[in-house]
């Protein structure tokens, strides 16, 4: 007989870990970036819209089908629908997706230790610098031995299992990233010009939102709060019957949009008084690595200011909180696939890591060559009228395309296979007054009407534009 399920010591501990998956790079670099870009105090709003309205619904759906089933995705599904159910394919998705985005995730968790390390060791000047970036990111002394660094963690925490590795982690790495990220804004609030940084982020600006920017907007929240990846389904199956799903998904959903909202506290003020005359359109190239590039400037603009060391200090607890909140959120995403080779496929813990490490360290590496280091890596393939490397081709493929569709089919498999009134039975355990309340009933409702539609339509205006090059939205 295989080990009793491990479960989450207590309510605050799976709140803990989840908060942890949710907050992550998309909120602290992503979100303040997009927020610049599309409206400042518009996408803010918009953002926080959907996250209550969209994704709340769907977040509680994944924990309570994980909960009910007890299992990873894959054993979810075929729990819930029947051993030899078409579903299973759902549940398979919804481990190669973490799976791959882990691949992507654990590059820029790199590349984010490299920044930390060159930051605390003075060289916040050279990251800063035109050649900066792109010498990093071909390093292969660095990469490899930063690599092995972030790997070597992961799996620390994941070896020691759900209560002692995860959430012990959460416990120690969120409040530590709060308090750091609440003290950079104060510091960050006092610099020159940071009020007109503010009110750009606080201001609406309700010109800039464009159909296009309203999906952006949905898409952000979805990978903010790591939906449509199986980690909520995962964590879902670690916690006890007690536990309020409800209560427990607000308070995470909360938490993640209150971090995003931070950050941008810090981010855009920050910017403003880097260049006073900042145009956002500037930083309109969303790419990963323009971000790169561009977050050393900010910092280093500070040393007129503060002076070279307090603008490396500031630069450097800035990238210890980003290295925290990557770390927590990988754990989660390798936790999913992890799960699925210790339930479906019966090995240990640590065989499954094992599994899972050598195959993802394998496609780390190989991402990590295409931004240079190989050739054909680098221009792997063409389609949508680009060249793209095997990163590109990761993140277009599991991050924009397969996401929302993951998330789509959960909708449909509560709403018609699984059946609402059995989530609304799960949701009421732990939460005796749930089916009574108005969120029940517009649970009830969104899962199986608008919420699906919507993600079906981001879906296919994902695959007519990335593959086909056509763009709905204009
Ligand atoms: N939610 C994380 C972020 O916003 O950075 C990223 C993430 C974590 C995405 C875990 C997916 C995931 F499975």
């Amino acid at each position: 007989m295989s080990a009793p399920r491990e479960h989450f010591s207590s309510k605050l501990g799976f709140i803990l870990a989840a908060a942890g998956s949710a907050v992550g790079i998309g909120n602290i670099v992503g979100f303040p970036v997009n927020a610049a870009k599309n409206g400042g105090g518009a996408f803010l709003l918009m953002y926080a819209i959907f996250v209550f309205a969209i994704c709340l619904p769907i977040m509680m759906a994944e924990m309570a089908v994980g909960r009910k089933a007890a299992k990873n995705p894959v054993g979810a599904y075929k729990a819930l629908a029947g051993e030899n159910s078409k579903w299973g394919l759902a549940g398979l998705l919804g481990i190669i997706t973490p799976f791959m985005i882990a691949v992507f995730y654990t590059v820029l968790t790199v590349w984010i230790f490299i920044y930390l390390v060159m930051t605390v060791t003075g060289q916040l000047d050279y990251l800063a610098s035109s050649q900066g970036f792109g010498e990093i990111i071909n390093n292969p002394y660095y990469l490899f031995s930063a690599m092995i660094v972030v790997g070597g963690l992961i799996a620390v925490i994941l070896n020691f299992g759900v209560k002692d590795g995860i959430e012990r982690a959460a416990r120690i790495m969120m409040p530590a990233l709060f308090v750091m990220l609440v003290l950079l804004v104060i510091f960050v609030l006092t610099l020159d010009n940071a009020m007109s940084g503010l009110q750009f982020y606080l201001i609406p600006d309700v010109e800039k939102i464009t159909p296009a920017v309203i999906s952006g907007a949905l898409s952000q929240a979805f990978f903010s709060l790591s939906l449509g990846m199986g980690i909520l389904i995962t964590y879902g199956s670690y916690i006890s019957k007690q536990t309020d799903i409800e209560g427990s998904a607000k308070l995470v959903a909360m938490c993640d949009t209150s971090v995003a909202f931070i950050a941008g506290l810090m981010v855009l003020p920050a910017i403003f008084s880097f260049n006073p005359n900042v145009n956002p359109d500037e930083l309109s190239d969303s790419s990963v690595s323009m971000i790169f590039v561009f977050l050393p400037k900010i910092f280093l603009a500070l040393q007129t200011s503060v002076g070279y060391f307090a603008a490396s200090a500031i630069a450097g607890v800035f990238f210890l909180l980003v290295f925290f909140a990557a770390l927590t959120s990988l754990v989660s995403i390798i936790e999913v696939p992890v799960s699925y080779f210790i339930d479906e496929r019966k090995q240990s813990r640590k065989g499954a890591l094992k599994t899972v490490f050598i195959s993802g360290a394998v496609l780390a590496v190989l991402s990590s060559l295409s931004f240079g280091l190989s050739d054909t890596l680098t221009n792997l393939v063409e389609y949508g009228g680009k060249n793209k490397s095997l990163f590109d081709l990761i993140i277009d493929m599991f991050y924009d395309t397969i996401l929302p569709l993951n998330g789509l089919l959960i909708c449909l498999f509560v709403t018609y296979r699984w059946k609402k009134h059995n989530l609304n039975l799960e949701l009421s355990e732990g939460n005796k007054n749930f089916g009574k309340s108005f969120l029940a009933k517009y649970v009830d409702f969104s899962l199986g009407t608008f919420i699906p539609v919507i993600l079906a339509l981001i879906f296919i205006n994902t695959v007519a534009k990335i593959y086909f090059g056509y763009n709905f939205f204009g």
